[in-house]
């Protein structure tokens, strides 16, 4: 903690949360097993950010190309949602920590989307870090829902096509107000994005780990943003 820079932190972290289904297979244990035993990282990341003062965390919880995984694993993956949403609020609001969700809330089973807009209620007032959970998310999703917004208030006259830019397409996308990913950190090996932020990782400093989501640990996130201050943001700039 002490080698960190509070002065050059990543504003937003957001997390590809991968290899649960593989750190269960390895103890001959069904997927599910996996997801349960991610949850603590997920307590451990949420607490190294908030202690350390990061603005927002973005967790990529479920894609929406996960709908499309064996039945009995998604009507797992959700039950675990709902229970571990309805356990860990108490835990968030202590912490200062206001809680968001982002994706299509509607295609959630009616029990998971009360709990969220429950937790959700409860910690708007708070002025800590701001968590998302990415649910039922995709990049391509949140460009499109974005895009639709845009499309309707051209057509209803509020705005004309050449008031869209930048700044009017990123204030409809589900991450708004958090400003774009400074870090984006991918566990379980794989060296891909799989469809998450790709409007507000256009800059983001990518961070590929071996390790295993559920053995994810704090001293792995601060190391992640070690990594990350010693990188040479140049924004496609010269220094000289
Ligand atoms: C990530 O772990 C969690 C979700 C996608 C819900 P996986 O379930 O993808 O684990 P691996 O990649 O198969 O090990
Ligand atoms: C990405 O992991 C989605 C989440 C972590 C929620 P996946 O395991 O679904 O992605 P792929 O299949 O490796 O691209
Ligand atoms: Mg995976």
């Amino acid at each position: 903690m002490e080698e960190i820079s509070l002065n050059n932190l990543p504003k937003h972290i957001a997390v590809i949360m991968d290899g649960n289904g593989r750190w269960a297979k390895s103890r001959g244990a069904l997927r599910i097993f996996g997801h349960q035993n991610g949850i603590k990282a997920v307590r451990e990341t949420v607490e190294a950010c908030a202690e350390l003062g990061v603005g927002y965390l973005t967790l990529y919880t479920f894609s929406t190309e996960n709908w499309g995984r064996p039945k009995m694993e998604v009507d797992g993956i959700m039950d675990l949602l709902v229970k571990t949403i309805g356990d860990e609020v108490p835990r968030l609001h202590k912490n200062n920590v206001q809680l968001k969700c982002i994706g299509d809330m509607d295609a959630l089973p009616e029990k998971a989307r009360r709990n969220m807009e429950k937790g959700i209620d409860t910690t708007k007032n708070n002025t800590g870090l701001v968590l998302n959970i990415a649910l039922s998310y995709s990049g391509k999703w949140d460009i499109i829902q974005a895009t639709r917004k845009l499309a309707s208030a051209v057509k209803s006259g509020e705005m004309t096509p050449e008031e869209i830019d930048e700044e009017q397409f990123s204030r409809l996308l589900s991450t708004y107000p958090a400003p774009e990913v400074d870090l984006l950190i991918r566990t379980g090996g794989d060296h891909r994005i799989s469809n998450y932020l790709l409007w507000q990782s256009a800059y983001a400093e990518l961070l590929f780990l071996d390790v295993l989501w559920p053995d994810f640990r704090k001293s792995h996130l601060l190391d992640a943003v070690r990594a990350f201050q010693t990188r040479d943001r140049r924004f496609g700039k010269t220094h000289d």
